[in-house]
């Protein structure tokens, strides 16, 4: 059961003008009540996990299945939810279509435009932000070697960002990496990206950190501030995007893994709560039931802010106790 005694992480964010947000996946949304009725209850906006997925919504060129996208979508409306679009252009994920078809680089143009413009013009209005473009950099600091990259080049960063924007000028447009916690380098280059992308005045709205972090992430936690006021200068809105704090398994996660676990979430809350311009937490998955991390990462798990049972941990707590400060 969903703990029921504290007013819920949804009322305390709201209560101070904050997102708090999860990631939702489909299946669990339709076959686990007690996951719908948590996810509308602790949080006021939803990121799809995997549903807007150009690979998920594409399986054949030039045919889009929205049905499960659709149905997020309504899920959080009718909750009075925001939704956070993830994510355009990524590496990951992508249609075999495309992976095993070869284009041409006006091919490949094509297809971007016609992608973004379509999902992104479908939803416009009722998705409030996206991430238009997920991971460009590669751990070293380079553009990473993507397909994007290999055959458009680097402008395809610009041409996703102006095909979203004239697909809904009125969408927050994100550039979103797992920038501080991986490397100096790669921190420094998604912050010359971002640097550069602004100066040639793409319509770029905001910057998301990923933060896939682990028990022995204490320096990324311990960076953050600076990292958060360093984008500030840039003049762009922050958001923790994809939280989640995994730790090595054997058996029960021991109470001392669970109190440090509970640490980070306290204060990865607590530099964007008190940081300029970072209005926005979202976990990635809030139940130890349904996490991405155990099919990802072998012998790790319990990154999450519930157990298994929906029995809230003391990451959960954390959490809570910190949207309640003043
Ligand atoms: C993950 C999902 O959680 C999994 O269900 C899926 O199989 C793979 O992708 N960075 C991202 C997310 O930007 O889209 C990834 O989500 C996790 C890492």
């Amino acid at each position: 059961m969903v703990e029921r005694t504290g007013p819920g992480l949804r009322l305390l964010a709201e209560r101070r003008g904050f997102r708090i947000g999860t990631c939702v996946s489909i299946l669990p949304l339709k076959n686990d009540p007690e996951y719908a009725r948590a996810v509308a209850r602790e949080f006021n906006v939803i990121t799809p996990e995997n549903a807007l997925k150009f690979g998920v919504l594409s399986r054949s060129r030039g045919h889009y299945d929205f049905s499960d996208a659709d149905a997020l979508v309504d899920f959080a409306e009718k909750h009075g939810m925001q939704i956070h679009g993830h994510a355009l252009l990524w590496y990951a994920q992508l249609p075999e279509w495309l992976v095993n078809g070869k284009p041409t680089r006006t091919e490949l143009i094509d297809i971007l435009t016609t992608h973004v413009t379509t999902v992104v013009g479908r939803y416009a209005g009722r998705i409030a932000s996206w991430d238009v473009v997920n991971e460009a950099i590669a751990t070293d600091g380079t553009l990473r070697d993507n397909v994007w990259h290999r055959i458009i080049g680097p402008e395809y960063l610009d041409m996703a960002f102006a095909a979203a924007h004239s697909a809904d000028p009125k969408a927050q447009l994100f550039y979103n990496d797992y920038g501080i916690e991986a490397t100096e380098q790669h921190a420094d280059a998604v912050y010359e990206l971002l640097r550069t992308l602004r100066g040639r005045q793409v319509p770029i709205g905001g910057v998301g950190l990923q933060m896939h972090l682990t028990l022995d992430h204490l320096s990324a936690v311990n960076r953050l501030p600076s990292m958060l006021a360093r984008l500030a200068d840039l003049g762009l809105p922050v958001a923790v995007t994809e939280f989640d704090v995994r730790m090595k398994m054997s058996g029960h996660p021991t109470a001392e893994q669970l109190a440090t676990q509970a640490s980070v979430y306290r204060e990865v809350l607590r530099s964007c709560l008190t940081a300029q311009g970072c209005s926005t937490l979202v976990v990635w998955g809030f139940t130890d039931r349904h996490s991405w991390v155990p099919h990802f990462f072998p012998n790790q798990g319990a990154a999450l802010l519930w157990d298994e049972e929906y029995q809230p941990k003391p990451s959960y707590h954390a959490l809570a106790e910190e949207l309640m400060r003043d």
